[in-house]
């Protein structure tokens, strides 16, 4: 199966589940997310990054409110890590840091922590906490370190009850052609 097919076949059958402590499920966050990033204007692989940047919640069998249990599954490395067999670091690199990226703007950015949901407020501690100043320098060098702020605030945001975007349907080109350009590349 095609690998475009294998990630929104994952989403249909196990992205129904909500999206621990929100009023959506993974499948809508996702697509919030990404709908968020494309009227943006963000380029091709930041929207795919932005669709799939819980992916690592899809692909363990962890319970949903593994949060509320006070264990961080650290889905960002596991989705991550299973990207990176097929695309390329600007997806790949804003997903394993748009947790990073929570730490990051609750150290440098007045108010932020207090605008996030009270899920990701209690997921902070398990993560962390806000970044030190040396971990601030650290992330900054990251090459896709902004994109990942810009994903973070698109995470933050996707989480509107009843908001009705497009499907995953309209991400099948986008996927398939990201992936075509890795495949050259
Ligand atoms: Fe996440
Ligand atoms: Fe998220």
């Amino acid at each position: 199966m095609k690998i475009a097919d294998t990630i929104i076949e994952l989403y249909q059958s196990k992205g129904s589940g909500a999206y621990f402590g929100e009023g959506v499920t993974e499948t809508e966050h996702a697509l919030q997310s990404a709908h968020l990033a494309e009227k943006s204007g963000a380029d091709q692989e930041t929207i795919v990054a932005a669709l799939l940047h819980d992916i690592g919640h899809l692909l363990h069998n962890l319970p949903e409110d593994i949060a509320e249990q006070g264990i961080d599954g650290r889905h960002e490395e596991g989705g991550a890590a299973w990207l990176l067999n097929y695309f390329p670091n600007s997806v790949v690199d804003p997903i394993r840091l748009h947790v990073a990226a929570k730490r990051y703007l609750c150290a440098v950015e007045e108010g932020y922590f207090e605008k996030l949901s009270p899920a990701s407020q209690q997921s902070l501690r398990l993560q962390g906490g806000p970044f030190s100043r040396e971990e601030i320098d650290e992330f900054e060098k990251e090459p896709f370190w902004r994109t990942a702020l810009a994903l973070r605030h698109w995470d933050d945001t996707a989480k509107l009850v009843g908001w009705s975007v497009p499907g995953l349907e309209h991400y099948r080109s986008h996927l398939q052609e990201v992936l075509d350009r890795q495949e050259k590349g």
